[in-house]
């Protein structure tokens, strides 16, 4: 049953306690949680540190050039996460709190567990001897002063949303990258992977609730700000990428087509992704709707299959491009 709320702000401020019990159910506790250092050669052991990086290194030469184009760019979005903070601090009912609102301590706690993936990755990219760190580093430069722009302006509805999908999308990304690390011989890259990629997933979960209980209270809103989602298309948070020379965004195409070709991404994986958000929010079920809403969830509960099958028709990405980043293709 829906209740009739105001504003965005007003369900926002209905829902503390809900985010506070989720910042402990979601949220692991710094004192016991993993570390880059867990995983990475201890530089402290000179014994055990250099061998170790020479295994890092060795196993990092057999890497395919389009799994390590991807893993660059994985790093990069992750090291972008100073875009992202400051976008979720904005959001109506969150901006106006104070800082121990249960919503900032969300927000805070979750950028703190997120600013481990880029750091454990981006090491592991210096260490792996494969990578044009200059380049890497100038592109990550440009992601943050670029910015994005998700067009979901400041509204949470359309926030949680995107960050639901996006969560998804990395936790599908950092899984297939281990996948394909460990066939390509290489275990600790596929076992940090896999470390980020559970991470992803644990996030996913927390944003699908907020969403699933904003339905408790605003459905029709919700329905109206995920068809609007949709019909704009899930941009992706890294979608200004480029590198040296370059203008905002050239880079993401190639990007894309080695994300598209490895598997490691799809559009198969986007209309499937879809689909798992309008089953675990049970659109189908929804009722009690306003005219707005009810189209909305029609359109909605339809949209994955019509975008399954386009994406079922689409040709595999043939061009390769060579990333600054990694250099010539051999
Ligand atoms: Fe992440
Ligand atoms: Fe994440």
């Amino acid at each position: 049953m829906n209740i009739p709320f105001g504003s965005r702000s007003e369900v926002m401020r209905a829902m503390t306690g809900f985010v506070e019990e989720s910042v402990e159910k979601y949220l692991k506790p710094i004192e016991t949680n993993w570390q880059p250092s867990d995983f990475l050669p201890d530089s402290k052991d000179q014994d055990d540190f250099f061998d170790r990086i020479k295994d890092i290194q060795q196993a990092a030469q057999g890497l395919s050039y389009d799994l390590l184009t991807i893993l660059v760019g994985d790093t990069i979005t992750e090291e972008a996460l100073p875009s992202y903070e400051s976008w979720l601090s904005r959001l109506e009912g969150i901006h106006e709190e104070s800082e121990s609102n249960p919503w900032k301590v969300w927000v805070r706690g979750w950028t703190a567990e997120e600013n481990r993936h880029g750091d454990l990755l981006n090491k592991y990219l210096f260490l792996s001897g494969r990578v044009n760190m200059q380049e890497f580093e100038k592109s990550t430069q440009f992601l943050i002063a670029d910015g994005f722009n998700i067009e979901t302006g400041q509204d949470p509805y359309r926030n949680f949303i995107y960050t639901s999908f996006q969560e998804l999308a990395t936790n599908i990304s950092h899984r297939r990258v281990a996948t394909i690390a460990k066939q390509q011989g290489d275990p600790f890259l596929s076992k940090i992977n896999g470390v980020v990629a559970a991470d992803e997933l644990r996030h996913a979960k927390a944003y699908m609730s907020f969403i699933k209980k904003i339905i408790e209270y605003d459905a029709s809103e919700v329905m109206v700000a995920f068809d609007d989602m949709m019909r704009k298309k899930i941009v992706m948070p890294a979608h200004f990428l480029r590198e040296t020379g370059m203008k905002v965004g050239g880079l993401w195409g190639h990007f894309t087509d080695a994300a598209q070709r490895t598997g490691v991404y799809t559009a198969i994986d986007y209309a499937n992704i879809l689909q798992d958000l309008v089953t675990e929010w049970d659109l189908e079920h929804i009722t009690d709707l306003n005219e707005a809403g009810e189209k909305a969830r029609d359109y909605l509960v339809k949209l994955p299959v019509r975008l399954l099958k386009i994406s079922e028709r689409m040709a595999n990405p043939t061009s390769e491009y060579e990333f600054k980043w990694i250099g010539i293709r051999s």
